[in-house]
């Protein structure tokens, strides 16, 4: 099936690219390793990059009493996660702007913010060490849907109105009608774009955690967020409630046996305590939307 998913990237010349400074200061901050001094300069070094960074930490979003104009205050703001996360997903919805889709992309985004959002929630009960990487990862988990639903748009909208209200999901559909699938695509897309390699693992196994071999807690995180969102109809572009193969089980194991807090309650009840939260994601989901569409 990955040779299919490479397949349909062999005669694709209008891939959106992300510059490889991006790439670069997405890897450095993603390692903690460097100094604010040095990813300001490598930030400057691309004035798109720098001026994106100075109107994000400015926004509704993030907002600060005073104007902050530079980019080394900026990162020392909003402290390195935040400046990584609000990079990658600002390049990753203007790499697909305007690029026609056979389903609607606000629901799109709007479902991948919530997973993003609700993925934050549950890596912060889980103790996991970096929450907002849960986030931006929980955002970019379906990157391959929008490539397949531009670059194949005649028969991914055909595919989509096959399945809608049956109990057909998009991952085996994808399978049926491409030999492939968006994890896959995914995958491609994302190593294609130099995404560190956990990235690359939980968009390949956000369906299947037990498979993850880079951050198995964070895709177990991931991939009961998704499973929140479809479940609660949150953002649902697709008409879809669950994915077939989409074990839920195995990775509630996964996030109970990897949990650094101890996990009393089974998955229902665990799941429903994120609901006290939904009005509070969906104005964040709203705002982060606004935000990044703005840019
Ligand atoms: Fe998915
Ligand atoms: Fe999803």
């Amino acid at each position: 099936m990955m040779l299919n998913a490479r397949k349909l990237f062999k005669d694709i010349s209008d891939l959106p690219t992300i510059p490889a400074v991006v790439s670069k200061v997405v890897a450095q901050l993603d390692r903690h390793e460097s100094e604010p001094d040095q990813i300001a300069d490598l930030i400057l070094s691309d004035q798109v990059l720098a001026a994106r960074v100075v109107r994000v930490v400015n926004s509704p979003l993030y907002r600060t009493s005073t104007e902050i104009t530079s980019v080394k205050r900026a990162l020392l703001h909003l402290g390195f996660n935040k400046v990584r996360d609000m990079i990658l997903t600002s390049y990753f919805i203007n790499g697909f702007e305007g690029k026609s889709q056979p389903f609607d992309m606000k629901l799109f985004w709007m479902h991948s913010f919530s997973v993003g959002a609700i993925s934050r929630r549950i890596a912060a009960r889980v103790r996991y060490a970096d929450a907002e990487k849960a986030c931006l990862v929980g955002i970019i988990h379906d990157i391959g849907k929008v490539f397949l639903g531009h670059y194949c748009k005649d028969e991914y909208g055909r595919m989509l109105k096959e399945i809608e209200n049956t109990s057909y999901t998009t991952y085996e559909a994808e399978r049926e009608f491409f030999g492939t699938t968006h994890c896959e695509v995914g995958l491609c897309l994302a190593q294609r774009w130099n995404f560190p390699a956990v990235y690359c693992d939980v968009i390949s196994n956000h369906h299947f955690s037990e498979r993850a071999t880079e951050d198995p807690l964070l895709t177990a995180i991931i991939s009961l967020a998704d499973f929140y969102c479809l479940s609660h109809n949150i953002a649902n572009s697709l008409a879809q409630a669950a994915v077939p193969g989409f074990s839920e089980e195995n990775s509630w194991s996964i996030l109970k046996q990897l949990s650094k807090a101890p996990i009393a309650s089974g998955l229902e009840h665990f799941l429903s305590e994120l609901d006290s939260d939904y009005e509070e994601v969906s104005r964040e989901v709203d705002l982060i939307f606004n935000t990044m569409t703005a840019l």
